[in-house]
């Protein structure tokens, strides 16, 4: 099966590396989000990452021109822009009753052949294809950030989610140059219900002034040989995201180790969700979202 026209839904972060990363492997992409506003920023930072991506790597991906990338990316804010995609990967914010009402909505415009891979932190990819009228077609597809140069992607089965689906996701995901680790479906899957708490942690660990997010950060560098500390990586993730993961957590498991910090949650009603705000563990200077 040929997949070349892809929906992706939301273009927050992920929606953004998705839709890049598909562009330049020569796809089609019809880009949704729900304000003009927001789609002519997610192009605006397609267009930087693409520079960013020439600067580093000294050559122009493929040889194409940035132009011809970005006129691959098809901008709306409609949703029956749908009906023609052989392929969707749906990126909206982590939160229940936003997803919910987005395949309501986007189940019955497309194709009835049309795979829809969710991008969630830690929801059920199960709950997600219960409300769809094809379960057996809606796989979870937990992409890593940032998208483009990633090449891991940890893939969820459902309950009803079948091999043949899989075998599209296995080929979708090699036509954007990605491997994959097919995992069970319960909330967080693997790498989120081991992380979220981690980073969660941290900054307990930061709230009761046991160390400073610098020093935790550098401990774990120094220390275990990771890249990036906990409170780095909840910055690059969003720690809007962070926080609404562990409520997904806390609420799925009825298990009060995933309650969040307090801190987490003053600092995201302070607007303060690192790296796509400006401002988080650390500080960024302008906003890049
Ligand atoms: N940030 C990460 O590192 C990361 C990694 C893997 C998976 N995820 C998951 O990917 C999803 C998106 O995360 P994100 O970090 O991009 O979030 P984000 O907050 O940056 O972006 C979410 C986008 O969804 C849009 N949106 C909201 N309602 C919508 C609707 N009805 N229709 C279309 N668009 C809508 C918002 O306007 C926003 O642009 C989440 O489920 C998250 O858990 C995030």
């Amino acid at each position: 099966m040929e997949i070349r026209k892809v929906g992706v839904v939301g273009a927050g972060v992920m929606g953004v590396g998705v839709a890049q990363n598909l562009a330049q492997t020569g796809h089609e992409v019809v880009l949704i989000d729900v304000t003009e506003e927001r789609l002519q920023e997610a192009r605006n930072e397609v267009a930087q990452a693409l520079r960013m991506q020439s600067f580093f790597q000294k050559k122009k991906e493929a040889g194409e021109s940035h132009d011809t990338i970005l006129e691959r990316i098809h901008l709306t804010t409609d949703y029956e822009d749908l009906s023609d995609v052989d392929f969707v990967v749906e990126n909206t914010t982590e939160k229940w009753p936003i997803k919910e009402k987005v395949y309501r909505l986007m189940d019955p415009i497309c194709p009835e052949r049309t795979v829809i891979a969710v991008n969630t932190s830690c929801i059920s990819i199960t709950k997600v294809g219960a409300v769809t009228q094809r379960p057996d077609r809606i796989v979870g597809m937990h992409f890593m950030n940032p998208v483009p140069l990633k090449n891991m992607t940890e893939v969820i089965r459902g309950h009803h989610t079948s091999e043949q689906t899989l075998d599209i996701a296995r080929q979708f995901l090699k036509g954007m140059g990605k491997d994959c680790i097919v995992v069970n479906d319960l909330p967080g899957f693997v790498s989120n219900r081991v992380l979220m708490l981690t980073i969660n942690e941290a900054i307990f660990v930061v709230q009761d002034q046991v160390a400073s997010a610098e020093d935790v950060d550098r401990l774990f560098k120094t220390c275990f040989g990771h890249k990036m500390g906990p409170l780095e990586t909840g910055d690059l993730i969003g720690l809007d995201t962070i926080l609404y993961s562990l409520d997904v957590l806390y609420e799925s498991y009825n298990d009060s180790k995933f309650r969040p910090a307090p801190l987490l949650k003053k600092m995201v009603d302070a607007g303060l969700h690192g790296r796509k705000s400006g401002e988080g563990f650390y500080n960024y200077g302008a906003s890049l979202g």
